[in-house]
């Protein structure tokens, strides 16, 4: 995450996640399930541009970059009317549990494809906490700021700490794993997505749930050839039974000469690991031509 500030506006850049690697190991009473996954940050990302009011009211604009709502059109679905919004309910949250009396505007610039397994949600809600944090002078520390982040979504955590980390519990308990190599990847969102909840529904969790050793020694390694053998996503086969998408990106990326390929998080989103950057702009010109939905190259991981 990106943090810039500019007289009384602060500029966030608010950035995607893969998962490298995702198992789940047991279904909770509550509903959640307990699973190990592996995420890194990816260079596309979302910008909010914040700024605190001195009445207590949050404003919320959003809308979609033009190139991204052009490629995708109505595929992307509304964004939700603000007060259903996660930035809303984040900045919400925040105002209550801190008692202060101030105010935000959020403009909200979405470029992050939603119901992808991208985290874009997730993502703006961190982003949401840490500008809010600053623009209402709390100074809470980003791990005050995660133990409300988890009522937010899951996923919102892993956002407030820099960097690929281990997640687990329900993906809200984070270790972070440091600086790794920047690793080249394209990343292909459908023309239509998929909602998490529907494919956990859907989803087995494992007698033998496969560790998460191989993929963690392969990031911190840097070997992207590593890397690419040892992705898992236990939330492919059930996400493939709800959308065919799923099945033609894999049997494209199949065809290409990538490291290693797979949907990320609950989908539809689905990626493959490069040897470089060249690599990459080959890769994500050959699923162009083969029409497959919005194709994104990008760079996962790097600076913690
Ligand atoms: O936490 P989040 O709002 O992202 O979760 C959305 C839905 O995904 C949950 O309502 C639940 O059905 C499912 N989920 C799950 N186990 C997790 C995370 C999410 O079953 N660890």
């Amino acid at each position: 995450m990106v943090v810039l500030r500019g007289g009384d506006t602060i500029e966030v850049h608010a950035p995607a996640k893969l998962n490298l690697f995702l198992e789940l190991l047991a279904r909770r009473p509550d509903g959640f399930h307990e699973l190990e996954t592996l995420m890194v940050p990816v260079s596309i990302y979302d910008t909010l541009l914040v700024r605190s009011l001195s009445s207590p009211e949050i404003r919320l604009e959003s809308h979609w970059t033009s190139g991204l709502f052009n490629r995708l059109g109505s595929s992307l679905g509304d964004l939700p009317p603000a007060e259903s919004n996660i930035v809303f309910k984040a900045a919400k949250l925040l105002q209550e549990v801190s008692g202060t009396a101030l105010g935000l505007e959020i403009v909200l610039t979405k470029r992050i494809p939603s119901q992808a397994g991208l985290g874009g949600a997730s993502s703006d809600a961190a982003a949401t906490l840490v500008a809010a944090n600053l623009a209402w002078q709390l100074e809470w520390s980003r791990e005050q700021l995660a133990m409300i982040a988890g009522q937010l979504g899951s996923d919102v955590p892993f956002f407030l700490f820099d960097g690929a980390a281990m997640c687990r519990g329900r993906g809200e308990l984070i270790a972070p794993l440091g600086p790794t190599t920047p690793l080249h990847v394209v990343v292909v969102r459908p023309p239509e997505g998929i909602s998490t909840p529907q494919v956990y529904r859907r989803c087995t969790v494992p007698e033998n749930p496969v560790a998460a050793s191989a993929s963690i020694s392969a990031i911190l390694a840097g070997d992207p050839l590593a890397t690419g053998r040892a992705l898992v996503n236990r939330l492919q086969a059930p996400a493939a039974e709800i959308s065919p998408w799923i099945g033609r990106m894999s049997e494209a990326f199949s065809r290409t000469d990538c490291l290693g390929h797979q949907m990320s998080g609950s989908g539809s989103s689905y990626y493959g690991i490069c040897r470089n950057a060249r690599h990459a702009r080959r890769l994500a010109a050959q699923l162009e031509a083969a029409r497959l939905g919005y194709v994104m190259c990008s760079i996962a991981g790097g600076a913690a």
